[in-house]
């Protein structure tokens, strides 16, 4: 029945179709396609991508099992989906190796929704697979222990801080080491001291990313950080409210001048859902952060809505994205992560492109 034995040159040429949309160059030059192999004209191969959190990689996987399936000689197709988050190129030189990449997250001001976006896209990013650690870095409002429901003290195990971890998340923050709810109040140069400290004393082990939740605003952890670490990216958090979102992009300029790339504006508080008749209400107005994402040129990493219950489960230290994944507040926290992630491998792939495969055709 099956006159022609298909060869593996035959498999990647087919391969070579498939184009990864964010990377723009196909799955085979990418060096995606691991353990090819041809038994009994079943063909199977691995995906290797570059993200667990990829938001194409079903279109992926489809493309790729058509593009085979067309081949004559080629009885049954099977496509393993794996990842392997590549580390930012510059990350490898520093005392930070299990890092590969740290992701910073600004606003320009306070109470836009910053904390709750990361500890969300923490969980989102997690419950892809990938590893992450949470460096609450807001000295002045440590959130992030409460908004994940653990406030233990943290523990020191021959001179290195253990992190916290709590729903699979690593995370570490001011909010840890001082006791009860006394007031944080902070010098330039102890800010500079306690960033370095959580950044390099900390046992963080192996992570695909850190999220760094920055204090609101442009100042001295900003750039302590900056000058620290490399930094893939940053993103930005705002609301339709901050007019002309004039605040926000005063800490994108701030990012930029301090050479860190910007992963993308997220607009928190879009719109309004209402939990009777499931009307859209616009409270603030909305898309300020599209159009302003738009004229600047920088990636639009989408909208989150006003949701009681977001800030309900951020208070019982459940986010929303763990305790109701299917609910279109974790849905749309989950697809900003993803995104993210995207943007993440597009940034690194910039600086470093990917090997290309050795193959023999
Ligand atoms: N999309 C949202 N819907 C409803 N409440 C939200 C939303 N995002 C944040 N909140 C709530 O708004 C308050 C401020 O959020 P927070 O993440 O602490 O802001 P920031 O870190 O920017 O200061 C918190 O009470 C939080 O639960
Ligand atoms: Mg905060």
């Amino acid at each position: 029945m099956f006159g022609k034995k298909v060869s593996e040159g035959d498999v990647l040429r087919a391969l070579r179709q498939v184009v990864d949309p964010d990377l723009h160059q196909d799955i085979v030059s990418l060096g995606f396609i691991k353990n090819l192999k041809i038994e009994d004209s079943v063909v199977s191969f691995d995906i290797n991508l570059t993200t667990p959190a990829c938001p194409v990689k079903e279109r992926m996987r489809e493309e790729a099992r058509r593009a085979v399936a067309q081949l004559e000689g080629v009885r049954e197709v099977r496509v393993n989906l794996t990842a392997e988050v590549r580390p930012h190129a510059a990350l490898d030189r520093s005392a930070l190796a299990s890092v590969r990449n740290i992701v910073a997250i600004g606003s320009g001001k306070g109470g836009v929704g910053k904390s709750t976006v990361a500890v969300n896209l923490a969980a989102a990013l997690r419950m892809s697979g990938a590893r992450i650690g949470l460096l609450d870095a807001d000295i002045y409002g440590p959130a992030i222990p409460l908004m994940l429901g653990h406030r233990q003290q943290v523990e020191i195990r021959e001179n290195r801080i253990l992190p916290a971890e709590h729903h699979g998340l690593r995370f570490i923050s001011m909010g840890l080491f001082v006791p009860g709810d006394k007031p944080l109040i902070w010098r330039g140069p102890m800010a500079h001291k306690a960033l370095q400290q959580c950044l390099f004393d900390v046992e963080w082990g192996e992570l695909d990313y850190l999220l760094v939740d920055l204090p609101p605003g442009t100042g001295d952890v900003h750039l302590t950080l900056a000058q620290s670490v490399p930094v893939t990216g940053a993103v930005i958090v705002s609301t339709p409210q901050d007019v002309g979102l004039v605040i926000s992009m005063k800490t994108l300029r701030m990012f930029q001048q301090t050479n860190i790339p910007i992963l993308g504006i997220i607009e928190n508080m879009s719109y309004y859902i209402c939990s009777h008749c499931g009307a859209r209400e616009e409270i603030f107005g909305h898309g300020g952060a599209r159009h302003a994402s738009e004229a600047l040129g920088v990636p639009f990493l989408g909208e989150i809505p006003i949701d009681t219950r977001i800030r309900r489960q951020a208070d019982t230290g459940v986010p929303i994205v763990l305790a109701d994944p299917s609910s279109p507040a974790a849905t749309a926290y989950r697809e900003i992560a993803e995104r993210l992630a995207a943007q993440i491998s597009i940034v690194n792939y910039r600086i470093a492109p990917l090997r290309i495969e050795e193959v023999s055709m």
